[in-house]
């Protein structure tokens, strides 16, 4: 099977590290895995069945080492449905994740706020989800080894790890949103109409991407947490169009907070659990 081979290689390539999270680097927010201690990293090019993104701002490699005192192995670079290569990639990178022993994995991305108190540069944690894909990574046979055929998307979002980074947050000064992040399916940015209609229908925030990551990592029994770094208004709801290098430029400039928070986060994980067994 792919991802048990693709896990094999990642402890393999990086024998002292046991990762306990999984980490998604959304656009622009790549430097993150700049500040994991120890790292190795290896090219998904040199991981079985690994993705190989095509959008700028996205790298392609993983990052396994350590960050706030926690193992991780930290995807840099992530694939979107609208790049057209299917979900199979994404299931196998997050499988294996799973299979070298993470037991959560913390999502993050850029995106419009649908809240116009909710601007550029904050951040804002994820409580739910609304999938507008028109796609469930999980359709197709399904691998029982995994999960269940129909598994339960209650608390996708595992409450007490959104807790956590709350009081982190909290902590360490950073004020931190929380709402449901829709996921449409681009690559063209919404219409004016579209985001009206995605604000009506429960939304607070739109992107093109972490939804399928969710559905995965729940299907196999990973604990999921998420942050979205708000780079624009939905369209239509700020002055202007929303275009790519926007928004790369405006998650670049938040980056650091969602560092700060990031490690801030993992190592409330070490307080709360102790060091793992
Ligand atoms: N729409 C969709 N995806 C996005 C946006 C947006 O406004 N901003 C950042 N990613």
């Amino acid at each position: 099977m792919t991802a048990a081979r693709a896990a094999a290689e990642i402890l393999h390539r990086a024998p002292g590290v046991k990762p306990r999270v999984g980490i998604v680097l959304g656009s622009g927010l790549g430097g993150v895995a700049d500040r994991i201690a120890d790292a190795v990293a290896i090219p998904y090019t040199e991981l079985p069945g690994f993705p190989v993104p095509s959008v700028e701002g996205h790298t392609g490699r993983l990052v396994l080492g350590t960050l706030g005192g926690q193992p991780v192995a930290c995807m840099q670079g992530r694939v979107h449905a609208y790049e057209g290569a299917g979900f199979d990639t994404l299931k196998t990178a997050i499988r294996a994740l799973k299979l070298a022993g993470c037991d959560i994995l913390a999502l993050t991305c850029a995106a419009g706020s649908l809240q116009l108190d909710v601007g550029p540069g904050c951040l804002m944690a994820i409580s739910d989800h609304i999938n507008m894909l028109g796609a469930n990574p999980l359709t197709g046979p399904n691998d029982d080894s995994f999960g269940l055929r129909f598994p339960s998307m209650t608390d996708a979002w595992d409450p007490a790890l959104r807790a956590l980074l709350k009081a982190k947050a909290a902590a360490i000064g950073i004020d931190l949103a929380e709402g449901v992040y829709v996921a449409y399916p681009g690559p063209s940015f919404e219409t004016p109409a579209e985001v009206r209609m995605l604000k009506l229908l429960g939304a607070d925030a739109v992107g093109m991407s972490t939804v399928p990551e969710c559905i995965i990592a729940r299907h196999c029994g990973l604990r999921v947490v998420g942050c979205a770094v708000i780079t624009n208004l939905g369209v239509g709801l700020g002055d202007g169009p929303v275009d790519h290098d926007q928004t790369l430029r405006a998650a670049s400039a938040a980056a650091s907070e969602l560092e700060r928070l990031l490690v801030g986060f993992l190592e409330g994980l070490h307080e709360k659990d102790g060091p793992r067994p």
